[in-house]
C-alpha cells in the first residue's frame, strides 16, 4: 500500500473487505479444498448464481486469494486456504468478525475522532465495551472466535519466544476460551494453568481444556480483573489485555496483578508495539490500524515499548526483557518486592 499512487485507489480498500468476506460467507475455501472447480460447478455448491459467483471469483483471483487454473476453473492459493476453517491457519472467524462487526464500527470513526470516545461511549452506553457486548450474545460469540483464530496462530510463536518451562502455574489474564493458555501447557508437559476471564468465557474454555486433554492440569476461574485477580500463579500472561484500556484503567488491573503473585513472580504481556515514528511499512500500519480500532471499541490504545515499560513500572514491575512472537512482542516484567 506503501507503493499507491492514487488516494482513488486507496480509499476502495473496504472493497477488499467485502470481497474477502464475501468468499468467506459462501465457504469457498471449504467447498473447493484442493481442487479447482468451474464457476457453474461451484455456484451449484454453495448456492449462488453462477455469472455473478465468476464474477467474484475473478476479484479474488486479482487479490492473490483464489487462481484462475485455465477454463473456466478456480482453485484457493495458500492465502486463499486461511479462509477454511478447517485449515491452519485459519482466519475465517476473524474476517467474519470484520465482515460483521467492525465494518459497521469504523463506519463511525470520525465521531470517535471527534470526540475521542468510544461508539458505546457515543451511544450513551457506558464505558465498558466488554459489559456492554454481554448483552449481544451473538456478537460475543464472533468476538470470541475471532480471538481464538488470531490466538491460535500466535501460539507458536509464543512459546517459542519465552521459556515457560521455568514457571509452575502459569495464568491467561483474560484468556478468554482458553486458546493460548492450553496451547502454553501443551507445550510444556509439566506446567499447570488458569484461564481467567469473565464467566461467559467459561463453558468454551472447559469444553477446549477437555478437546486438547489438559482438563487435569488447567482450571477455568471466573471473574472481573478490576475487582480482584485469584492467587495461585506465579506467571500472569496477557494477551491483548492492556490495549483495550486507557493508562487508569490498565493501572488498575497490573495492580491487581501484583498483588495476586508472589515475590518473584513474574508479568508477560503480550501487544503489538506502536512505532516511535511511524513509516509506510506494511508492520506500522497494521499497528496504527489496531489502535484506531481500540479508540472506537473499547476505547484502549497501541503503545510504545516506552510507554509499556512506563505503565507496568507505575504498578510496581521491574522490566526484565522483550522479545518478538510475529507481529506482536512479549514484554516480561518482574515482581521484585511486596
Ligand atoms: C481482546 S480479548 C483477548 C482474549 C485473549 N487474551 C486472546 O488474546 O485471544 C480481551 C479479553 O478480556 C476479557 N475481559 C474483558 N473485561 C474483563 C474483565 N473485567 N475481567 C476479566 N476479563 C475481562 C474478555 O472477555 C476477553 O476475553
Amino acid at each position: 500500500m506503501s507503493g499507491s499512487e492514487s488516494i482513488f485507489d486507496l480509499v476502495q480498500s473496504h472493497r477488499i473487505t467485502a470481497v474477502i468476506y464475501a468468499a468467506a460467507k459462501l465457504d469457498l475455501a471449504e467447498t473447493l479444498g484442493d481442487d479447482a472447480k468451474s464457476a457453474a460447478e461451484l455456484a451449484r455448491l454453495v448456492s449462488a448464481e453462477e455469472s455473478a459467483l465468476r464474477r467474484l471469483l475473478v476479484a479474488l483471483t486479482t487479490i492473490g486469494v483464489c487462481n484462475q487454473t485455465g477454463g473456466d476453473r478456480f482453485g484457493m492459493t495458500d492465502l486463499g486456504r486461511q479462509l477454511d476453517r478447517n485449515a491452519y491457519p485459519s482466519f475465517k472467524d476473524w474476517v467474519l468478525f470484520e465482515g460483521e462487526v467492525l465494518v459497521r464500527s469504523w463506519a463511525g470513526l470520525v465521531d470517535s475522532v471527534r470526540s475521542g470516545k468510544t461508539a458505546t461511549e457515543i451511544r450513551g452506553e457506558g464505558h465498558d465495551r466488554y459489559a456492554v457486548m454481554g448483552n449481544s450474545p451473538e456478537v460475543v460469540s464472533r468476538f470470541n472466535a475471532a480471538m481464538v483464530s488470531l490466538t491460535r496462530s500466535l501460539v507458536p510463536k509464543i512459546v517459542q519466544a519465552y521459556d515457560f518451562s521455568k514457571a509452575n502455574i502459569v495464568m491467561d489474564l483474560g484468556g478468554g476460551s482458553g486458546e493460548l493458555i492450553a496451547g502454553v501447557l501443551l507445550h510444556n508437559p509439566n506446567l499447570r494453568g488458569i484461564a481467567f476471564d469473565l464467566a461467559r468465557c467459561e463453558t468454551a474454555a472447559r469444553e477446549h481444556f477437555n478437546r486438547v486433554g489438559i482438563a487435569d492440569r488447567c482450571r477455568f476461574v471466573a471473574g472481573d480483573f478490576f475487582e480482584a485477580v485469584p492467587r495461585g500463579a506465579d506467571t500472569i500472561l496477557m494477551k491483548s489485555i492492556l490495549h483495550n484500556w486507557r493508562d487508569d484503567r490498565s493501572e488498575i488491573i497490573l495492580r491487581k496483578c501484583r498483588d495476586a503473585l508472589p515475590v518473584g513472580g513474574k508479568l508477560i504481556i503480550i501487544e503489538r508495539i506502536m512505532p516511535e515514528l511511524p513509516t509506510t511499512a506494511a508492520r506500522d500500519r497494521e499497528r496504527a490500524m489496531s489502535d484506531l480500532n481500540m479508540l472506537r471499541e473499547p476505547g484502549g490504545l497501541e503503545r510504545t515499548e516506552a510507554q509499556y515499560r512506563a505503565l507496568a513500572e507505575s504498578a510496581g514491575f521491574t522490566f526484565a526483557g522483550i522479545s518478538n512472537a510475529g507481529a506482536f512482542s512479549l514484554l516480561q516484567f518482574d515482581k521484585v518486592a511486596n
